[in-house]
């Protein structure tokens, strides 16, 4: 799999190849699948996000709705601005902020609204991505660039204001399970008889067995049914809200809620792989060197948020959120006609159902916030959770 590769990325992967090996034996020749993706993507040095691969954008192995277009940040500004307004001022933390080209426009756009947050801070996981936020940020105005600090942690510390984070919910590790004979199975990562990475189903911890009955599912799934859930979302979504003290938390990523997640129509779950813009669903097939990702059961988040005393605000398409916060204005005011054209273009690729309309949604967690929230304006799908 690995020949076709350029010499510093086959080394890469040989290396990391070389790592789980070890890991799977030390583990006694069978590991769980949120172990080995957390592995392949975050190992330090040798992760996915962790090395230096390109990654987002355009020549890299996915393209996000910030790479896409400055209106998907001038929308997010436009967000931002009323929380911080609606609360007297405040600061804005973002998660997972890839190139920073979401930072980059959102703060660029808050500047030309006249609301600046206090500091814009970053929790980054990616020493390599932080490195390439820096420079991106380092070229906003003075005024701007000095705002942005970077977290090693969640804020130890009270604060208000707006949280970002696109497409973080999905790079969470996910446990895989299957239903054989009526019961659940785990699903784990061995080396097969062919000295390959592959699949292999285990016995399912109690932990893990009570995570999946919780979900309720329904009797009726088929044998060989396959999804995921993500058992870090509860605590992790707790502990990066746990000190904003008065503000909304806003997620947005592909995902359903749980009764469209979570049926027989999709029974082989919701594992995508990400290379050179290819979407696939081996994730054994270049580890180190592309994304892995699951969608997102929203009900989950939801119950996540009830967990950390959060509240739910709003749940909505990223059609309907981006036509709330005001998309076609921001096309109809850009000033030279080419840019304009190219802008509903770029916007089409963000809206259309086909694309990423749909698929993708918004969700609103608050605490101690009770404006209204112009993104959920056109649609609240609240009662879909
Ligand atoms: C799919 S990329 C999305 C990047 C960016 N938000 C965008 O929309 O272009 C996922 C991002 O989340 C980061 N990430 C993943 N897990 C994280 C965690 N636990 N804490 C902070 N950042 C994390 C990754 O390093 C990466 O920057």
């Amino acid at each position: 799999m690995t020949s076709a590769l350029p010499l510093h990325e086959s080394a890469h992967a040989a290396a990391l190849q070389r790592l789980l090996r070890e890991r799977i034996a030390a583990a006694g020749g069978w590991l769980p699948f949120d172990a080995y993706m957390q592995i392949a993507l975050y190992e330090p040095g040798l992760g996915y996000y962790s090395a230096g691969a390109h990654k987002l954008g355009a020549g890299g192995d996915f393209t996000t709705a910030p790479e896409i277009s400055p209106l998907f940040g001038r929308c997010l500004a436009r967000h931002c601005v009323g929380v911080l307004q609606a609360l007297g001022g405040g600061d804005v933390l973002e998660l997972g902020a890839g190139s920073g080209r979401l930072a980059f426009d959102v703060l660029t756009a808050m500047a030309a609204q006249g609301t600046l947050p206090g500091r814009y801070m970053i929790l980054e996981i990616s020493a390599d991505l932080r490195q390439r936020q820096r420079q991106l940020l380092a070229t906003l105005p003075a005024a701007l660039a000095v705002r942005v600090e970077w977290l090693d942690a969640p804020p130890a510390e009270s604060w208000q204001g707006a949280l970002l984070a696109n497409e973080v919910l999905d790079a969470l590790p996910v446990k895989r399970f299957v239903r054989r004979e009526g019961a659940w199975r785990e699903l784990g990562v061995v080396v097969n008889a062919a000295g390959a990475l592959g699949w292999q189903d285990g016995v399912a911890a109690s932990s893990v067995v009570n995570a999946i009955d919780a979900l309720a599912l329904p009797a009726d799934l088929p044998e060989g049914f396959e999804s995921e859930l993500c058992p870090l979302l509860l605590p992790w979504l707790g502990a990066v809200t746990a000190c904003m003290q008065h503000g909304v938390a806003l997620f947005v990523d592909y995902g359903l809620p749980r009764h469209e997640y979570y049926s027989a129509a999709r029974n082989r779950g919701t594992l995508r792989c990400h290379h050179r813009q290819r979407a696939h669903d081996d994730p054994f097939a270049h580890p180190g060197l592309e994304d892995i990702t699951a969608w997102v059961d929203f009900t989950r988040v939801a119950e996540a948020a009830d967990a950390a005393g959060l509240d739910i605000l709003g749940y909505g398409t990223q059609t309907g959120a981006l036509l709330g916060l005001g998309i076609e204005a921001e096309i109809a005011a850009v000033p030279d006609e080419p840019t304009r054209i190219r802008r509903a273009a770029e916007a089409r690729q963000l809206l259309m159902p086909t694309e990423m309309g749909e698929t993708f949604k918004f969700i609103a967690l608050g605490r101690a916030f009770d404006a209204p929230l112009a993104a959920f304006t056109h649609q609240d799908l609240q009662r879909h959770l």
